[in-house]
């Protein structure tokens, strides 16, 4: 089954607790975004929006790091309780250090990449990853258009994990909606976040069902 990751960064700020129960009663997680505004050109918010939104969640914390020095701030994430981790590959020199000290922490680990960048740059860590996030936009931004190379992309790291045996989750990140979640979910993703397609919808639970393919 496919699991939807309604991005909290395209919620209502002043309505938080209602599109935190959206999620909590129709969709499996919380994809939070932390931005840093040196790894990407925004800053999104920080750890007290994350521990509100933990406060009352009943479904797992999906947090994607967009920050320099990921690895600083590891245990202070797996304290409030995040179940997934992520953190892109280019943000840190010591990226098999930090996947192995996330799994110790007692989450999971996932690498995250821009569309620019070779999905065979992942190979050497995926025994470390629990999943791996393929951007499909650029890292800093809601609402930017889906990049079609996509497919291909999940096609072929798919490919890989399945060569390799692996239990690696598949989660494609940026411009996700109801039109390209099929295409998404036969190539082989596994969970899809989806940030504005969500919360700007006029009925964000029925989006949520439609995205399940
Ligand atoms: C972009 C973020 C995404 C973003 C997705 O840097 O990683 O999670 O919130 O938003 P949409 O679904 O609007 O593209
Ligand atoms: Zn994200």
């Amino acid at each position: 089954m496919t699991l939807i990751s309604p991005s909290m960064l395209a919620a209502d700020f002043l309505h938080l607790e209602k599109d935190v129960e959206m999620v909590n009663q129709h969709a499996d997680m919380f994809h939070l975004d932390i931005m840093d505004g040196t790894f990407v050109p925004n800053i999104s918010y920080g750890f007290p929006v994350v521990e509100a939104i933990a406060s009352i969640a009943r479904k797992p914390l999906d947090v994607h790091l967009m920050i320099v020095h990921p690895e600083k701030y590891i245990e202070r994430f797996a304290r409030i309780g995040v179940s997934m981790l992520s953190f892109h590959l280019n943000a840190t020199d010591k990226p098999a250090q930090a996947l192995l000290h996330i799994r110790e922490a007692g989450m999971k680990a996932g690498l995250v990449i821009n569309p620019d960048m070779p999905v065979e740059s992942l190979y050497p860590y995926l025994h470390l990853c629990d999943h791996i996030i393929l951007m499909s936009v650029y890292a800093g931004f809601g609402g930017q258009k889906f990049i079609e190379d996509t497919y291909e992309r999940i096609r072929t790291l798919k490919a890989e994990i399945d060569r390799l045996q692996l239990n690696v989750k598949i989660e494609i990140d940026g411009g996700v909606c109801p039109e390209n979640a099929g295409k998404l979910i036969e190539a082989g993703a596994e969970i899809l976040v989806a940030g504005s397609a969500v919360f700007k919808s006029d009925d964000p639970a029925t989006t949520v069902s439609l995205l399940r393919g």
